[in-house]
């Protein structure tokens, strides 16, 4: 595996790759996991060549949040992509990805304004801006993103279709499916920040969505499946609950029973000081 840090060298990387076959890009901040490393997979199955990014991006986090305590493990990660068989590492210091005098933003509205955008504002900002980036950088001809972020990856996906991204186009954004422990729990590089008390406490989130999703199914109206869900959480010994709604799949706009397109149930919730989120299909 080839590790490249500045612009220009990934741009001969990443050209001589091209020479050989199709490229596919998992773009992370690194603290890699088995959903990480799915990604990486399912990426090796679509393309000849898989780049992976590596950059904790200072602008997605805001003033309160954990960017200095964000676990950083780049030899670790650099042995587990190496190991996958990764064709390069594209690892840019924040002074490569934003010299001096930087000053554009993406704004992605509608989609990045509710859930995770209403709780952590400017974060949805920060994603779109460094994953166009990304993508113009490396120039893929597909990439892949966790359902995990079911908002970052729609957020992206309507951003590619606005600004008319031709690599990737908007239909080569693959999302693949959640990566769960065996308990359920979403895997998240903020796991390993739960005692091991919170860490038991935390398998009730999925285990309180599968519940929601069967009642909604069963014609629940929402409101009342999401209250069971709420009391069940704080019972289990969260601490407060972000969000928990039904929504337009693909718009992200709040429902309160599903209809003819598909939906999802989103949910943030704090146990501790640590914030999970997680999304389920309602179908
Ligand atoms: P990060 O949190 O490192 O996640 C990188 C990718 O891994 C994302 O597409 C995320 O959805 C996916 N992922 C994380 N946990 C997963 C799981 N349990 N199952 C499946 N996929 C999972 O998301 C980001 O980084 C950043 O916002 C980024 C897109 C890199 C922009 O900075």
């Amino acid at each position: 595996m080839q590790t490249v840090n500045t612009v220009e060298t990934l741009r001969e990387a990443v050209e001589s790759l091209r020479r050989t076959g199709k490229i596919a890009f998992v773009p992370t901040m690194g603290a890699l996991h088995e959903g990480h490393l799915t990604l990486v997979r399912e990426a090796q199955k679509r393309a000849d060549h898989v780049v992976v990014s590596i950059f904790v991006n200072p602008t997605q986090f805001g003033p309160n949040e954990d960017l200095d305590a964000y676990p950083r493990r780049m030899e670790e990660d650099s042995r587990l992509l190496d190991a996958e068989g990764t064709a390069l590492l594209w690892a840019p210091d924040a002074a490569e990805m934003y010299p001096q005098g930087f000053a554009t933003n993406i704004s992605v509205s509608g989609v990045s304004e509710h859930f995770c955008g209403g709780a952590r504002p400017g974060h949805f900002d920060g994603v779109a801006t460094v994953v166009c980036k990304l993508f113009n950088q490396v120039r893929p001809d597909m990439a892949l993103f966790g359902e995990k972020d079911w908002q970052q990856l729609a957020v992206i996906r309507r951003m590619a279709r606005d600004l008319d991204l031709s690599r990737p186009h908007v239909d080569a954004i693959i999302g693949v499916p959640t990566v769960r422990e065996a308990d359920g729990l979403a895997m998240s590089s903020r796991n390993q920040y739960l005692s091991s008390e919170d860490r038991q406490a935390a398998a009730t989130l999925p285990r309180a969505m599968r519940t929601a999703v069967a009642e909604i199914l069963a014609g629940q109206p929402a409101e009342k499946a999401l209250v069971t869900l709420e009391t069940a959480l704080l019972a289990a010994g969260f601490s407060s609950i972000d969000y928990a709604s039904l929504a337009d799949a693909q718009t992200l706009e709040v429902i309160d029973r599903p209809g003819s397109e598909p939906a999802r149930l989103l949910v943030a919730a704090r146990i501790g000081s640590t914030r999970l989120i997680d999304n389920v299909a309602v179908a």
